[in-house]
């Protein structure tokens, strides 16, 4: 892969979206056997966190070190952020400590982009604000293409805060860019102005929109990037749009769920349809040690540093 940073789904050409899917494909073996790999030997990865996260940083930090990697976690909470210092000047910090890649979260879209142009280290958008999420569409794409083969034709359904999400917005356009059609599906609040220009359809009543789904997302309530109330009440927004088994038996026949997590169940979710044997939510977070993998290698290994 001839790039240095990987900031989102946008920037990505379809050839290099498959060749992370390949090679994340092949990676699943390494972790199923719980193997170690040396590609990665005399590399220093750091995670640069100024969000909270579970899956994410610890994902990017087991495919670090299985791939032999040395790694580096920095919280926003307890670093030198605290003290007044700017990204570029922790990026910059980074680059002479001998960090050869920075996997960033920031509240603020476009900081991972801002980083990567005043760094000499790759940079890996871990998630920024609002605007995109791409090791989490690449695993949510590797998940449905290990389930049900090519992705052409399927039809995925994203329902709940489409407004405030990343992952929806990433999603979108790796699916639509492998075949699917993409259904988006809320509150009229928690649609954003716009969203068909990412190739999607808009349906507010969710049990039309789960006709004929192959794939069905719910996504989180994301109270952190709330400013305002979008909905009554939780209670109301489970009723209208958590999805449960009832949804589940008018898609497709051959329907699963997926949720990038984390989850709430009772509110975008029921906990049935969570522990149900038609949930990949588990397999997705396999998936995403092998996708972050494909990344670290393609960019360190191949790329255009
Ligand atoms: N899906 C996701 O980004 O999860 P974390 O916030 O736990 O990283």
């Amino acid at each position: 892969m001839k790039r240095k940073d990987i900031l989102g789904i946008k920037d990505l050409s379809k050839s290099e979206i498959t060749e992370i899917l390949q090679t994340a494909n092949g990676f699943r073996s390494v972790i199923d056997g719980k193997e170690r790999r040396t590609h990665l030997s005399g590399k220093n990865v750091a995670t640069l966190f100024y969000e909270n996260s579970t899956r994410t940083r610890n994902s990017f930090d087991i495919a670090a070190k299985t791939l032999g990697a040395s790694t580096t976690g920095i919280t926003a909470s307890t670093s030198s952020v605290q003290k007044g210092e700017s990204l570029i000047d922790t990026g910059k910090t980074l680059d002479s400590l001998g960090i050869d890649a920075i996997v960033i979260r920031h509240p603020v879209g476009g900081a991972p982009r801002l980083l990567a142009d005043n760094v000499k280290a790759s940079v890996i958008n871990a998630g920024d604000g609002m605007n995109e999420h791409p090791s989490q569409a690449l695993l949510d794409a590797l998940t449905a293409q290990r389930h049900f083969g090519d992705l052409s034709g399927l039809k995925l359904v994203i329902v709940g805060d489409i407004k405030h999400s990343r992952v929806a917005r990433s999603d979108a356009l790796v699916f639509t860019r492998l075949g699917a059609s993409v259904t988006v599906c809320g509150p009229y609040t928690l649609i954003p102005d716009g969203i068909e220009s990412f190739g999607v359809t808009v349906d507010t009543d969710l049990e039309n929109a789960v006709a004929g789904a192959n794939i069905i997302m719910p996504l989180r309530l994301q109270t952190e990037r709330m400013n305002q109330a979008y909905i009554p009440s939780v209670e109301e927004f489970h009723m209208y749009y958590g999805v449960g088994l009832k949804h589940l038996a008018m898609a497709a026949d051959d329907a699963v769920v997926m949720h990038p997590a984390p989850i709430n169940r009772g509110a975008e979710i029921s906990g049935d349809v969570a522990d149900c044997d038609r949930s990949l939510i588990q397999e997705q977070v396999k998936n995403g040690v092998a996708v972050r993998m494909a990344m670290l290698y393609l960019l360190l290994q191949g790329g255009a540093k």
